[in-house]
């Protein structure tokens, strides 16, 4: 406290800097490299969709919220919206090629769990399955969905979570077996490989 007064009171010295002026339209481009998942949510039927998104957020703790963030003309806007209900799977790099291709495809045209060859399982309390292939799953119901710009954020109850037995320890996500899918924008990935860690 004594430190944050003092500071406060200080004539903070401001350097010059020669920074680039970037893409206002690409402003999110600089929160990259974000982690992508795979979301599966039903149609009326019961048929499953997988979508991939890169714009997702813990909200809350308690109660356990999490808020993914879709454009209304996406197929899976109208399925959640329907449904009431999503499964975010946490996925690694391995499925690259599946994040890719349930990124650039509609529902609405191609049955992507098909062409992906990805392999559904039951999720514990949801109608909505979830990826075997993932390494940890939320399982949410639809408690908000709010429109903001050109996209909706849905906000779901986290009401149940797994993973893969060797996925965590002591809640720790294990780098050493796990290596994340991480998206860099323009068609690009990468992952947490070999990543550096520090604990305190
Ligand atoms: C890496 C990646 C991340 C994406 N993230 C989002 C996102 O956060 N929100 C969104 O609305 N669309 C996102 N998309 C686009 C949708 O995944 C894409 O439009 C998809 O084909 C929609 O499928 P659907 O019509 O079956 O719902 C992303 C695409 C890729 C490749």
């Amino acid at each position: 406290m004594d430190f944050l007064m003092h500071s406060s009171k200080q004539n903070i010295k401001q350097v010059n800097c020669m920074k680039v002026e970037g893409n206002i339209e690409k402003y999110y481009h600089y929160a990259f490299p974000m982690q992508t998942i795979l979301v599966t949510c039903n149609d009326q039927a019961g048929k499953t969709n997988i979508i991939t998104l890169a714009w997702h957020t813990p909200i809350s703790r308690k109660p356990p919220l999490y808020g993914i963030s879709i454009a209304p003309k996406r197929y899976s806007h109208a399925l959640i919206e329907n449904s009431k209900e999503f499964v975010i799977n946490f996925i690694p790099y391995s499925l690259v090629e599946a994040a890719q291709f349930c990124g650039t495809h509609s529902g609405l045209s191609t049955d992507k769990l098909c062409k992906t060859g990805l392999t559904l399982a039951h999720s514990k309390t949801l109608s909505t399955p979830l990826i075997k292939e993932g390494y940890a799953h939320l399982e949410c119901k639809l408690v908000k969905s709010v429109p903001f710009g050109d996209h909706t954020l849905f906000v779901g109850e986290v009401i149940t979570v797994s993973a893969d037995e060797d996925a965590f320890k002591n809640e720790l996500l294990r780098t050493d077996q796990i290596h994340p899918l991480y998206y860099i924008g323009e068609n690009a990935y990468t992952t947490l490989d070999r990543a550096k860690r520090k604990t305190f």
